[in-house]
């Protein structure tokens, strides 16, 4: 296959892949997957792939309505591929430096490679009609928040009511490309030694001001790349995260609790932050995902206790002794690591939000009683909105006699009624809500 060729089917699998994720509501790693992203050998063409992909599922709801604008009529549902090619067409012709004349031809030729001659008339309108018409396309996006913003309604209004003044920059934040940032195993290297490493490797980095073992790269790279990642070295993980061991106060000889743990990147932190001296107890839910914490802790080479349960039924996995600390990373609509995941703009609904809430209302009732006198519970999760984070803190702290807010006092992100809140791109972090919970 030649190169021309090899850069067509990447083309055409990134348009496959953005399509599984909205049609078939996969997420972007599995609809890749399934895309065939295996099958390109050229390391250069996978990531070509995916830069499609996530760049497509990034300006998503932009393309829909610039591609609306440029349809006469719309499409029949038959004709979805054609759809999902002109949409990562006008991705590239918006967004990238791709020679324009390149994405054009050779988009026309994915239509005939997929035997859909008859389109290649159509595909190749709409993308002249987009270069001749772009300034007054633009003039008609910045007028319309939903494709300014390139997030879908619902969440829109939800961000906008929640964060009136920072609505614009989190929505910004959100469609770029996130920082690459390290977590060193301060049990197996230090950050200068590893500061050292990288330099040696011709990798840029800067030590992270807020997190005492984090480094932050000046570009992303592959983990093949990072020294020692397969000895254990180092982690892949954003400065936010990395916060929840710190304010989770250890002691030596402590009980501790990570609730939901997969794939194990807090846990693992707990276990190099105390050097090893509590007694931690990683639970999760789905046996799938607890294989990756098993795989991290090999890596790293962290001896901890792994259980398979429900956080939500203590009776089915707990000993009955109680812990010092628990730390409950509920699962979260991830509107805060949209940067990182932007299929989660096509994959969330509107109705997820009172669903998540019940269940991350559900875990906390069922893990306070787990809690020692005097003990704490920190409450985490990469979401934004107050509905999955102050108010579940809030109206438990009204229910619950015994629970009282420790607050927690750092010079970075908003102090809200209960807890903190960073907002995606603050620092360069994710966003991150966390409330520490003690009982009395
Ligand atoms: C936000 S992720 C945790 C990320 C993890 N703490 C880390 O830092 O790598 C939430 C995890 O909770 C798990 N989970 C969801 N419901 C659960 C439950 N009822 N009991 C235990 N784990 C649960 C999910 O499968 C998911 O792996």
């Amino acid at each position: 296959m030649t190169q021309a060729n090899n850069k067509i089917s990447a083309r055409f699998i990134a348009c496959r892949a953005v399509q599984l994720v909205a049609d078939k509501g996969l997420n972007s790693d599995r609809a890749l997957e399934d895309a065939g992203i295996n099958k390109l050998t050229d390391t250069r063409d996978v990531s070509f792939a995916k830069s499609i992909c996530f760049g497509t599922l990034r300006w998503y709801q932009q393309l829909e309505v610039i591609l609306s604008l440029l349809l006469d009529k719309p499409l029949q549902r038959k004709h979805r591929d054609i759809y999902f090619l002109l949409l990562t067409a006008l991705f590239q012709l918006s967004k990238t430096d791709i020679a324009k004349h390149g994405i054009v031809s050779e988009t026309v030729n994915i239509v005939y490679t997929i035997r859909k001659k008859w389109a290649s008339g159509l595909v190749n309108a709409v993308l002249r009609n987009y270069l001749r018409q772009t300034d007054s396309l633009k003039n008609k996006i910045d007028k319309d928040p939903v494709a300014k913003s390139s997030h879908p309604e619902w969440l829109l209004q939800i961000i906008q009511s929640s964060w009136p003044e920072q609505w614009r920059e989190i929505t910004d934040e959100n469609n770029k490309q996130a920082p690459m940032s390290l977590r060193i195993n301060v049990q197996r290297s230090s950050r200068k030694e590893y500061l050292g490493l990288l330099k040696t490797s011709g990798i840029r980095a800067l030590s992270s001001d807020i997190s005492p073992s984090g480094i932050t790269l000046e570009a992303p790279c592959r983990i093949e790349r990072l020294p020692g990642f397969d000895d254990g070295l180092v982690s892949v993980q954003d400065i936010a995260p990395q916060l929840a061991a710190g304010l989770l106060d250890l002691q030596d000889g402590q009980q501790v609790l990570d609730a939901c743990a997969a794939p194990g990147g807090k846990t693992a932190h707990i276990a190099e932050a105390s050097s090893g001296k509590v007694k931690l107890t990683a639970l999760e839910l789905d046996p799938q995902r607890l294989l990756l914490i098993n795989q991290n802790m090999m890596r790293l080479g962290h001896k901890i206790d792994v259980k398979q349960g429900d956080a939500c039924k203590p009776e089915t996995w707990w000993s009955g002794q109680k812990y010092d600390r628990i730390l409950l990373d509920a699962p979260c609509s991830g509107s805060g690591v949209i940067r990182r995941h932007p299929d989660i703009k096509l994959l969330r609904r509107a109705s997820d939000i009172e669903q998540l809430a019940q269940q991350q209302r559900r875990l906390l009732n069922a893990l306070w009683p787990l809690l020692k006198q005097g003990g704490k519970l920190l409450y985490a999760t990469c979401s934004i909105l107050p509905q999955e984070n102050e108010n579940i803190i809030d109206s438990f702290l009204l229910q619950e006699d015994h629970a009282k807010e420790q607050r927690i006092d750092v010079n970075y992100g908003h102090s809200r009624q209960s807890g903190i809140q960073i907002l995606p791109g603050e620092h360069q972090m994710d966003g991150f809500f966390y409330a520490c919970l003690q009982k009395n």
